[in-house]
């Protein structure tokens, strides 16, 4: 386990490094020169001027003045835990070996250590918990041919199916670029051109958008992957991650409850259940369907904005997780954390959903700014497997990963001179056949509006009251072409849906003149001017 090894002090008692009259809790600089006074700047009598030579000053404040990198441009805000994967060798009564040879899921019992981060998305990294948004659910499978990333949500579908679109959705979500503030009609604008999002508008607007905290809500991987079985055969697969805590989501009026007493409940909640030796667990389940475009559905299966029905494509249990541990250091583990979609194991393979394509370059790209380009050899994000490339340098290199008995003076491939080479190969490639025009165009089962549709009417009605509600809410100050375009989209998800936040908003349209005329003169009577002091 190399997970703590950066944030543990190096010594015992006896550790031969220590130079004489040194305790193992003596303060050094990062150059090991014991501090003899960390409180005074050394200045020319007590009350200055300060020198420049102030060596542990310098390094202290300029190091302090770096602590500091780029927060996550989506899914700021997280909380992390390590703990155990355990396969059960089947994938419901078959073995799991027909349709996929990743080590990881063959035996039953296997364990594979595992990293876990869950994330809101939309806002920074130290914004409420409480808000409306989709739930990352990022695990990464440390597993004996290396590392695995599953980089999910708790919703089970998505806004968009093109990865071209993502950053306009992305900038539509966050603040204003003028006022910087979250805006409805921001949001609105983009989605009411943007018909494939109905379906997880639903859910993202009902309770189901808020979930009460991470232990119980679901996971999933939304977008499509492939298993590869020994043969080099494929099958499409979607993973979902199902809470055996239960599930539980919050209305509107019960998260701001919540959030008016702590922004950092979902942290606060995951972190006291580790502690207290409450392990969330979670059991991964697949759903398969043979390779290729199954015309007979009425969508497609690589569309990430739809569900595969459980009655035809059944959730099949192959293992359960268990997290057990704290991070010891919430930066080194959880901040400094890289997941990306492209991150697979021998078994594992891509669809063609092109939104995972656009997703798997974008992962790795950004973490090469954000953490730097050696972020592979940070603790947190080594495979805890034998590593050798022959990458090297760049900022931040943490070690040369070349294996023992490398030639050193090697880091090319191929040689003749003891330097590295290429893996057997075990099992026959999976090769599918593509052909076809290059075109920038959508795929063509978009229907958009069924399940979204379906989605509404499946809701309980306590659920539909609060979606209803919130869309309205959303809404009312939008511009009017925006709100017309809106029902119009909800009315082909179910006439219903579209009938109630029409009505919804005419009536606030109506209140909206009384309210704002009540609230000037609420807020005269209130107000009490501060006294200077
Ligand atoms: C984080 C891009 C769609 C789940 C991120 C990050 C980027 C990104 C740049 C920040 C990563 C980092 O700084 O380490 C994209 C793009 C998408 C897309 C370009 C679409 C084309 C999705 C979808 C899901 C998802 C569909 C859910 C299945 C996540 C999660 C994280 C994340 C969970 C946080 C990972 C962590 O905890 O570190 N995404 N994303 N993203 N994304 Fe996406």
């Amino acid at each position: 386990d190399n997970t703590g090894t950066a944030v543990q002090n190096p010594g015992s008692s006896s550790d031969p490094r220590r130079t004489e009259g040194e305790q193992s809790q003596t303060l050094t600089t990062r150059q090991g020169h014991p501090v003899t006074n960390n409180q005074n700047l050394r200045t020319i009598g007590s009350r200055g001027p300060t020198t420049l030579e102030n060596y542990h000053f310098l390094e202290k404040i300029s190091h302090f003045d770096r602590e500091r990198i780029p927060e996550r441009v989506v899914h700021a805000r997280g909380a992390g835990a390590h703990g155990v994967f355990e396969a059960y060798g089947t994938v419901g009564d078959e073995p799991v070996r027909r349709y996929t040879r990743a080590k990881l899921f063959q035996e039953k019992g296997k364990q594979t250590p595992v990293f876990v981060r869950f994330s809101s998305v939309i806002h920074g990294g130290h914004s409420p918990e409480t808000l409306r948004d989709p739930r990352g659910f990022a695990v990464k499978f440390y597993t004996e041919d290396g590392n695995w990333d599953l980089v999910g949500n708790n919703l089970k579908v998505f806004f968009i199916r093109d990865a071209m679109k993502f950053p306009d959705l992305v900038h539509a979500f966050k603040p204003d670029p003028v006022t910087n503030r979250q805006s409805g009609e921001r949001i609105f604008d983009f989605i009411s051109n943007t018909p494939e999002a109905m379906h997880m508008i639903t859910l993202l607007f009902s309770p189901w958008g808020i979930p009460a905290n991470y232990r119980q809500m679901q996971g999933s991987g939304v977008n499509t992957y492939k298993w590869v079985n020994e043969r080099g055969e494929g099958v499409l697969v979607k993973y979902h991650w199902e809470p055996l805590q239960g599930i539980r989501n919050l209305t509107q009026p019960e998260a701001e409850k919540v959030q008016s007493k702590n922004f950092n409940h979902a942290t606060q909640d995951l972190y006291d259940a580790i502690e207290r030796g409450e392990f969330p667990q979670w059991e991964l389940c697949v759903q398969i369907m043979s390779d290729g475009d199954h015309p007979e559905l009425d969508f497609d299966p690589l569309d990430d904005t739809k569900i595969w029905s459980r009655e035809q494509f059944p959730w099949l249990p192959v293992g359960r997780m268990t997290l057990n541990r704290n991070p010891q250091n919430y930066f080194a583990e959880v901040e400094q954390a890289a997941f990306g979609t492209g991150v697979l194991v021998d078994g594992l393979d891509f669809s063609d959903d092109k939104m995972l394509q656009g997703r798997t370059f974008s992962y790795s790209d950004t973490q090469r700014y954000r953490v730097g380009p050696n972020y592979l050899q940070l603790p947190i994000n080594a495979p805890k497997k034998h590593v050798a490339t022959n990458q090297r340098d760049g900022q931040m290199v943490y070690m040369v990963d070349s294996a023992p008995g490398q030639n050193a003076h090697v880091n090319y491939e191929p040689s003749n001179l003891r330097g590295l080479t290429e893996a057997p190969r075990t099992y026959p490639d999976h090769t599918p056949w593509v052909e076809g025009p290059l075109v920038r165009q959508s795929i063509e089962r978009t229907n958009n509006f069924a399940q979204a549709g379906e989605q509404y009417r499946n809701f309980e009605d306590w659920e539909r009251d609060d979606l209803i509600a919130n869309l309205v809410d959303n809404l009312k100050d939008a511009a009017p072409v925006i709100q017309t375009k809106m029902v119009d989209l909800l009315t082909q998800c179910d006439t219903d849906y579209g009938r109630r936040v029409a009505e919804g908003l005419a009536q606030a349209g109506q209140s909206t003149e009384e309210d704002q005329q009540q609230a000037v003169r609420q807020a005269e009577e209130n107000s009490h001017e501060a006294q200077p002091y």
